[in-house]
């Protein structure tokens, strides 16, 4: 199956809701209009994975700094000193996982950070994601940022870099 990576569109906002809805918990889902915002904030750092059938995963991520954290359903603030690419949400629709999607996206994306000039990445994993980021070099760091705080019980800090 064919799979393109190309940036996210306000017009894809209806399936990356869908994708949201199959991967993560109530308490976990993220509005519409925060989603939007986001993608406003920093479009060139905001992906879509499509199939034939169209949208089947996404990542969102921005230009931060080291150590810090997005609140869980916060919008982004594009940091103007930015040091750090922060993925903060990578998901893959059931209907497509074990395809290579996700590998593929973070590979791009961290591409996309190089050419930003951002030394380090990094993120917050849930749902006991840790081993597939460490794949790509990401590591557990300390963070003292409260916004850790908002996501569930497990989640990790974990950065990369420099680059
Ligand atoms: C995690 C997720 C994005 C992986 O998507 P995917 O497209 O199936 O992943 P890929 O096919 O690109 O897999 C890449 C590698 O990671 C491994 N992998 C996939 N999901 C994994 C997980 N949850 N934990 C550990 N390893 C994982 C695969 O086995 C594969 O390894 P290999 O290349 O050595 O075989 C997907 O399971 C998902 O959307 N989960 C729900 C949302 C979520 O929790 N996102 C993470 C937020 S931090």
């Amino acid at each position: 199956m064919q799979i393109t990576v190309r940036p996210l569109q306000p017009a894809d906002l209806e399936a990356v809701l869908r994708v949201q809805a199959a991967c993560y918990p109530p308490s976990m889902q993220e509005a519409a209009g925060v989603l939007l915002a986001r993608l406003a904030a920093a479009p060139a750092t905001c992906l879509a994975a499509c199939d034939a059938d169209g949208v089947c995963g996404y990542l969102f991520a921005y230009p931060s700094r080291l150590g810090r954290v997005t609140d869980l359903g916060a919008p982004f603030a594009v940091a103007p000193n930015a040091d750090t690419l922060y993925l903060h949400d990578l998901a893959v629709d059931p209907r497509a996982l074990g395809r290579g999607l996700a590998r593929t996206l973070v590979a791009d994306m961290l591409e996309r950070g190089r050419g930003l000039g951002l030394a380090h990445a990094a993120l917050v994993s849930v749902q006991d994601s840790t081993r597939f980021w460490s794949g790509f070099g990401f590591a557990a760091r300390a963070t003292n940022d409260p916004g850790l705080l908002t996501y569930p019980p497990g989640a990790v800090y974990m950065a990369r870099g420099p680059a």
